[in-house]
């Protein structure tokens, strides 16, 4: 129990990360009713989908659990920069026989200037809901605070920690660079600390007065304890989760993680438009490397990273595939949810015992 734990009203400082695309309500469900906080993204998802999905969680659950919206700036179209880039992937889509998309759509929403989605949320009301890649406007956070809302930030250095407290905001996720999936840098063209979980977690548990979860490379209890020890207040696991049967990873990733390729994750832009961790493959190493021009905005790119990742398993090769991934991934495990937050609770104590002196 930590003091956060007794604030959320779960039994287990253990959350499950949002991960759009590998989470769904099912999981996220099972990890709230084994004690943990399960949560799903929601920036696929327009204000009526997402309300469909947290109903769907409350039908599942009557735990608490986590929505998560991305906190981007809406994108800057730049016609000459989308055309080169799509230039640059022709060959890869040759390769398949197919035609990059165009022009360029964004396929996610974002929280920012976006108050149909505010307006869905505060009706909603989900227990928990997190924010990736920044902050949504005062209006919005005063709006979600006063329906109830506890709130969520990820932070990937002090001084973005230092605004998510100014903000208001309840709890900050210590987002390592050992993290799988997308950095939630807030303004990527100031460039990427990269600082480690162990040292972020450290610098915001004691140079803030917020809750602190620590994110990145955390995959058993070991890793849940020293999170603990470091000062977290609960820790924040994607890629532990990703081989559940639950979650909505496909085959090949499955694979992928469970092999030798699983040891080699590599941060990206190439993708999406922002940086993100997965097992390094053809699309890192080729579509990201020394050729290619300057990425359109985010999340523009992704448009076109789709259409190739279809157009490839189209033709059954899944060298381009989206496999986010930590840096920890070769110590995942395919446990049902339940049984993986049970086992990562009963490591968690071990080890704090081991500890003892
Ligand atoms: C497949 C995958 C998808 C992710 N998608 C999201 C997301 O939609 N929103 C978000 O805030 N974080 C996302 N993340 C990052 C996680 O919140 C978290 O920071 C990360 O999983 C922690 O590192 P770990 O994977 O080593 O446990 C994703 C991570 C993975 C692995």
């Amino acid at each position: 129990m930590t003091a956060l734990t007794t604030r959320l009203g779960i039994a287990y400082p253990i959350i499950q990360a949002p991960m759009l695309g590998v989470s769904n309500p099912a999981l996220a469900a099972t990890v709230s009713n084994a004690g943990g906080l399960g949560s799903v993204g929601i920036s696929a998802s327009t204000p009526e989908q997402a309300t469909a999905m947290i109903a769907e969680i409350r039908a599942l659950t009557d735990k608490p659990f986590n929505v998560n919206m991305f906190c981007h700036r809406p994108e800057v179209a730049n016609a000459a920069t989308e055309a080169a880039w799509l230039a640059h992937m022709k060959p890869w889509f040759d390769e398949f026989g197919a035609t990059p998309p165009s022009p360029l759509a964004s396929p996610y929403y974002t929280l920012v200037d976006n108050d149909a989605m505010v307006d869905a949320l505060v009706a909603a009301a989900p227990p928990v809901l997190s924010f990736h890649f920044g902050l949504p406007s005062a209006d919005a956070i005063a709006a979600l605070k006063a329906a109830g809302i506890v709130l969520f930030a990820s932070a990937t250095t002090l001084a973005e920690a230092l605004q998510v407290e100014a903000a208001g905001i309840d709890v900050i996720v210590a987002q390592g660079t050992e993290a799988g999936g997308h950095r939630g840098v807030f303004d990527p063209e100031h460039g990427d600390a990269g600082i480690g979980t162990f040292a972020l977690t450290r610098l915001i548990a004691a140079k803030t007065a917020v809750p602190v979860v620590a994110a990145g490379g955390i995959m058993d209890g070991q890793g849940i304890a020293a999170a603990l020890t470091l000062g977290a207040q609960a820790a924040q696991l994607g890629t532990a989760f990703i081989l559940t049967p639950e979650s909505s990873a496909n085959a090949a990733y499955r694979d992928a993680l469970q092999s030798a390729r699983a040891l080699r994750t590599g941060l990206t832009a190439a993708i999406s438009g922002r940086s993100a961790r997965g097992i390094v493959n053809r699309f890192h190493l080729e579509v990201g490397g020394p050729t290619a021009p300057t990425i359109p905005d985010y999340p523009l790119p992704y448009h076109a990273g789709k259409a190739l990742v279809a157009a490839a398993v189209a033709k059954g090769n899944h060298d381009f595939s989206v496999q986010w991934a930590g840096q920890a991934a070769g110590l995942a495990r395919a446990l049902p949810a339940t049984e993986l937050v049970q086992t990562l609770v009963a490591e968690t104590r071990a080890a704090q015992q081991a500890q003892a002196i």
